[in-house]
């Protein structure tokens, strides 16, 4: 049985996204991804020693033996909390932050222990997200044009007027005709489908839905920020690789399955976190000013479908003292 996180955990990982985007934003355009990345994971791993939970990373930076710190399985948090499930990604788009590309997040998921699929076999899963106007509309078992037609009608605009979010891949080209086949405009981006998905699912933003292939791990992260949202992923495991295909086939898994956004996190008692390092559409990156560093950040909580933007000014002299990062 899922042991329900009781206190409101918002602020909590808010401060976690916080100190990673912090810590990396100086990497920001300096074509070193791995120093970006190292940063982050530094940062939000010593803020989880601080948090009264007992939790335990699902979706990480990998396995035990590859990645020294958030590989899944390694408890965070100080131990005497509610237990939790941790869905942690230090760095969304660490390309984008080496490259100065808008829309790199740093992103952190919890929900209630066991409430995470834990899809350790699978790399990569087909995804279709919607916002809340069009949830229960889509199937990704549908022709690209029939989805479009009924987001389209949901939100009351033609297709033509739609904006499509697609990862810039290789492997998408088919699915990009079909899409300027049906007359919908495209945003292309190289890396950051999680940010893709909480635009598709902020009706404020350009973007109205997101389709194609992009990481499982990312997946799961996107289901609980979609539950706060009250958005809908449906998503399909999509091996890229043979060996990626037989470990999933071994592992049991069903390639047809249609995952809903419950399958990917089976509980509403979920909170969700993301702070911009690059400036983007819907968090601005990490600024600076002469006293402080301004960090941007989206905090959700699924049981009540709050959303939160938070700004922060952090105090760039007390931050260096804090910090082995220099600002
Ligand atoms: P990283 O931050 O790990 O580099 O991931 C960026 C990303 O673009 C994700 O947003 C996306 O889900 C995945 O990579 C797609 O993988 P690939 O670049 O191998 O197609």
């Amino acid at each position: 049985m899922a042991e329900a996180p009781e206190r409101n955990l918002a602020m909590d990982i808010v401060r976690i996204t916080e100190a990673a985007a912090l810590a990396s934003a100086r990497w920001l355009g300096r074509g070193k991804k791995e120093e970006g990345d190292g940063a982050a994971v530094q940062a939000m791993r010593n803020s989880f020693t601080s948090i009264h939970i007992d939790g335990t990373v699902i979706v990480g930076e990998g396995e035990k033996d590859k990645a020294p710190m958030l590989y899944s399985g390694e408890k965070v948090g100080m131990g005497d909390g509610p237990k939790l499930d941790v869905a942690v990604d230090p760095v969304e788009g660490t390309n984008l932050l080496a490259y100065g590309r808008p829309n790199a997040i740093s992103v952190v998921g919890i929900a209630p222990a066991k409430a995470m699929f834990n899809l350790k076999y699978s790399y990569y899963m087909q995804k279709l997200v919607v916002g809340a106007a069009a949830r229960g509309v889509v199937d990704l078992d549908a022709p690209v044009d029939v989805n479009l037609a009924r987001v389209a009608k949901a939100l009351d605009k033609k297709v033509e007027d739609l904006v499509v979010f697609v990862l810039d891949k290789p492997r998408h080209a088919k699915l990009i005709e079909e899409i300027r086949a049906a007359g919908a405009r495209i945003q292309l981006a190289t890396d950051g489908d999680v940010a893709g998905a909480l635009m598709a699912a902020d009706p404020r933003s350009d973007v109205d839905i997101m389709m194609g292939t992009g990481g499982t791990p990312e997946g799961i992260i996107t289901a609980c920020a979609l539950k706060g949202m009250n958005g809908e992923i449906q998503a399909r495991l999509d091996p890229q690789s043979y060996p990626e295909k037989e470990r999933i086939l071994d592992a049991g898994y069903d390639l047809r399955e249609i995952m809903t956004t419950d399958r990917l996190v089976h509980s509403d008692d979920c909170f969700f976190a993301a702070t911009g390092i690059s400036g983007g559409d819907f968090l601005h990156g990490v600024r600076y000013t002469s006293r402080h560093a301004i960090t941007h950040s989206l905090v959700l909580r699924g049981k009540t479908g709050t959303i939160r933007y938070v700004e922060s000014f952090h105090d760039l002299e007390r931050l260096n003292q804090l910090s082995l990062v220099k600002y």
